[in-house]
């Protein structure tokens, strides 16, 4: 395993980390014994960075990390999220006693005195011309409730006005072989500004992990069901935004361009990792086999300059039309 420098928080993070969403729920039936052995892998394989929310699964995601942590000696960072508790998205919900009651709950869930790192969980755009939040959020680091904290964003422009805020840390936003536009503007500037980038979604909701097909089923509780047309949240959220016929037949260009030996996720994964400006991928994982993969993609060669402008020919000509206006 490799590690990246999360931001300026000193804080060195495995290049290839976990994603906690599917562990607490909306992914179909898991069952906790799977989860819990999903993250003890990550851990033996040297993941040290673990991304929740106080929502997923209303608090079992972290309530199942809480378990971890007790009986793991190793260093584990866990970011969480706060925000879509609210029944509405508005900036007035994001007021001190809201962010302080839901940072409270995150602090009991995950058993600690402190969060690592609070993200505001894909607030709306207005938030971020709205600087008393971040003095909030500021007040709960003097405070002692959080270490750190950062945002997760869906739009590029809601990145870049997220870390003119000096204590952003970290920002949050889907980028995979189909979401390629953050390394356009976003990246650099980061980078410029030491913000870490926590790269979500990065196997599409499971799309580039070549294993769904035209007759894939999603149960009733799974986003990939549910949430097929944004009915529930940002349609982007699920398979990245894209069609899933479009998607399938992209997939099947990619497999051909797998080297011996790379599973495609690990392929869809090493792509992230060209890129300097992320600090890590998030993949989610459910099975322990999953997890077994995706980690072992940061130990795998560089791609070839063929393959990524092969990528990125893919991304312009099949995928770009669909997503790059819109995120
Ligand atoms: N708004 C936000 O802030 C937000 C939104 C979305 C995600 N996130 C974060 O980003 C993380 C990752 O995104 P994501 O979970 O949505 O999507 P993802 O990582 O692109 O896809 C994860 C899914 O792909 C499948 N999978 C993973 N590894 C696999 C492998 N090696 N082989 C075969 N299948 C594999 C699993 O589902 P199946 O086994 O069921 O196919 C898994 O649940 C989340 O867990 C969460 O922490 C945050």
């Amino acid at each position: 395993m490799n590690y990246r420098p999360l931001g300026r928080t000193g804080w060195k993070v495995a290049d290839i980390s976990f994603g906690a969403w599917a562990i607490g729920g909306s992914w179909g039936h898991v069952a906790d014994e799977d989860s819990l052995a999903a993250l003890n892998k990550a851990v033996d394989a040297g993941v040290n960075f673990l991304d929740t929310a106080d929502v997923y699964g209303n608090g079992r995601s972290e309530r199942l990390i809480a378990q971890l942590k007790k009986s793991r000696r190793e260093e584990i960072i866990v970011a969480t999220k706060a925000g879509r508790r609210l029944p509405r998205q508005t900036v007035a919900g994001y007021n001190r006693q809201n962010l302080t009651a839901w940072v409270d709950d995150s602090l009991r869930n995950l058993a600690c005195d402190a969060l690592d790192l609070l993200q505001l969980h894909c607030p709306p755009s207005d938030l971020y011309s709205s600087p008393e939040v971040f003095a909030i959020l500021d007040d709960l680091v003097k405070d002692g409730k959080i270490r750190y904290y950062g945002v997760s964003v869906e739009k590029i422009d809601e990145a870049l006005k997220a870390i003119e805020y000096p204590n952003v840390q970290t920002v949050q936003i889907i980028f995979n072989c189909f979401r390629q536009r953050p390394a356009e503007l976003f990246f650099p500037k980061a980078k410029q500004k030491q913000v870490g980038i926590l790269a979500r979604v990065p196997l599409a909701s499971g799309l580039l992990t070549g294993r769904l097909g035209p007759q894939s089923t999603f149960p009733a509780d799974d986003h990939r069901n549910f949430n097929r047309h944004g009915e529930s949240f940002d349609v982007g959220e699920t398979f990245s935004g894209v069609d899933y016929k479009v998607g399938l037949e992209a997939v099947e260009e990619i497999r051909r361009l797998l080297p011996a030996g790379v599973s495609m996720s690990q392929f869809a994964l090493c792509w992230i990792l060209m890129f300097d400006a992320v600090t890590c991928a998030i993949p989610g994982g459910k099975r322990p086999e999953q997890v077994v993969d995706n980690c072992r993609a940061s130990d795998q060669a560089p791609l070839s300059a063929t393959n990524m402008d092969t990528i990125r020919r893919l991304y312009d000509e099949r995928i770009r039309p669909m997503v790059h206006h819109r995120w």
